[in-house]
């Protein structure tokens, strides 16, 4: 008997269906044949172009869902990796993110979010770099490993590709290498140490030690690394004390108008930071340095240094804010030198100022000043 094959059938049941389709919003009808296509076993999108475009809307109007994902990977849709790209980005923090990231891969189309590693908003690049970290499997050293010793690329960068690629066993590995061959950039040792020293496998730990090593808190204690610090809560109350007296954290920092005017007000920065990226911030403040405070250090023509924030820059004179919070002007005819630095203004060893729990009472507290 002659039988008509089925996605046959069915292309003309859909052409049926999409007839009249128009706009760009979602209708019943596209929803209808998403679920119709959604039935067939092996049906290629590609064999109807009404129902590959009812998909696609269908798909744009709920970006993130399950479904979404689902969809794309089941058609193989990589017609929409320049929004998936995006989509990761953008929550790159997020469970749904790094589906999108994953997805990219599954899809082979890993490069959009490679060439995201250029992008010129360096928050997007932060973001691609820690989500190769997240989903790059065995492509994930290849990628990140040579951004390590890019000196084009921003700390934070080169920090979150270290992170990234100890995440994998191999990657560990190849970290440590690097380390004992003496290769590592002096401004990743923080980033290398906190993320071997807290390997599940202790034989990386215990060669790590022998290189690396987390700084020593006041009672010379060393640090636990960021991973153990995140397990512990802490008194906000007595954290408030660390920040005002023994942590010198209101010499720099504003907190609801009581404080100086060095770093950026802190007065909502619970809002802002995780748990983990607050351990960051005080931690390793040069992994990250805040925009608007870059530190610039100056010279003049008769050998006078200074290192401070931009204050002002006109044609005439340039003001810098030092770190005690004391502004100086210098006329730009007196300036030999005047360079923006990699390094954050603020000291990058203030654990030694407190203990382990006072800097864990001391993250409690920075935690409680929301919005
Ligand atoms: C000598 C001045 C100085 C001291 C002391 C200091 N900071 Fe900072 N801090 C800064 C500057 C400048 C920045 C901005 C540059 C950067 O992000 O590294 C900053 C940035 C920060 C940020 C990131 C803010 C953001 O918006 O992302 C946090 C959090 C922070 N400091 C907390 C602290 C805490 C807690 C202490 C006390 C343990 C402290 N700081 C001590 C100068 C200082």
């Amino acid at each position: 008997m002659f039988r008509i094959p089925l996605s046959i059938v069915v292309c003309f049941a859909i052409g049926a269906i999409a007839f009249g389709q128009e706009g760009n919003s979602l209708s019943p009808r596209d929803k209808l044949i998403v679920e119709t296509v959604l039935r067939i076993k092996d049906f290629k999108i590609e064999s109807s172009a009404p129902a590959k475009a009812a998909l696609l809307r269908y798909l744009r109007s709920q970006p993130g869902t399950e479904q979404y994902f689902e969809l794309i990977e089941r058609f193989g849709l990589t017609d929409v990796a320049g929004e998936l790209t995006e989509f990761a980005i953008a929550h790159a923090d997020e469970t749904a993110g790094v589906r999108a990231a994953e997805l990219l891969f599954k899809l082979d189309r890993q490069k959009l979010l490679i060439d995201a590693i250029s992008a010129e908003a360096s928050e997007h690049a932060v973001a691609a770099v820690a989500l190769i970290g997240r989903v790059g499997g065995t492509k994930t050293q290849e990628i990140l490993m040579p951004l390590i010793a890019a000196s084009d690329k921003s700390a934070e960068l080169r920090a979150a590709a270290v992170a990234g690629i100890a995440r994998r066993s191999d990657g560990q590995r190849a970290l440590l290498k690097i380390v004992a061959d003496g290769k590592l950039p002096a401004d990743l040792n923080f980033a290398a140490a906190n993320a071997l020293l807290s390997s599940d496998d202790k034989t990386i730990v215990a060669e790590a030690a022998k290189y690396l090593q987390l700084p020593a808190t006041a009672d010379s204690q060393p640090l636990p690394p960021i991973s153990e610090l995140i397990q512990k809560r802490g008194d906000p109350v007595a954290g408030a004390i660390v920040f005002r007296k023994s942590g010198t954290c209101i010499n720099c920092h504003k907190v609801k108008g009581e404080g100086k005017e060095v770093g950026p007000d802190l007065s909502e920065i619970g809002s802002k930071l995780s748990r983990e990226a607050m351990y960051v911030a005080v931690l390793n403040p040069s992994a990250a340095v805040s925009h608007n405070f870059e530190t610039y250090s100056l010279l003049t023509i008769d050998g006078d240094a200074t290192t401070g924030l931009l204050v002002s820059e006109t044609d005439a004179a340039v003001t810098l804010r030092n770190a005690e919070g004391i502004d100086k002007t210098v006329a730009r005819d007196d300036i030999e030198l005047f360079q923006k630095q990699a390094k954050s203004l603020m000291p990058q060893d203030l654990q030694r100022l407190m203990t382990v729990p006072q800097l864990i009472d001391l993250i409690e507290y920075t935690l409680t000043l929301t919005k």
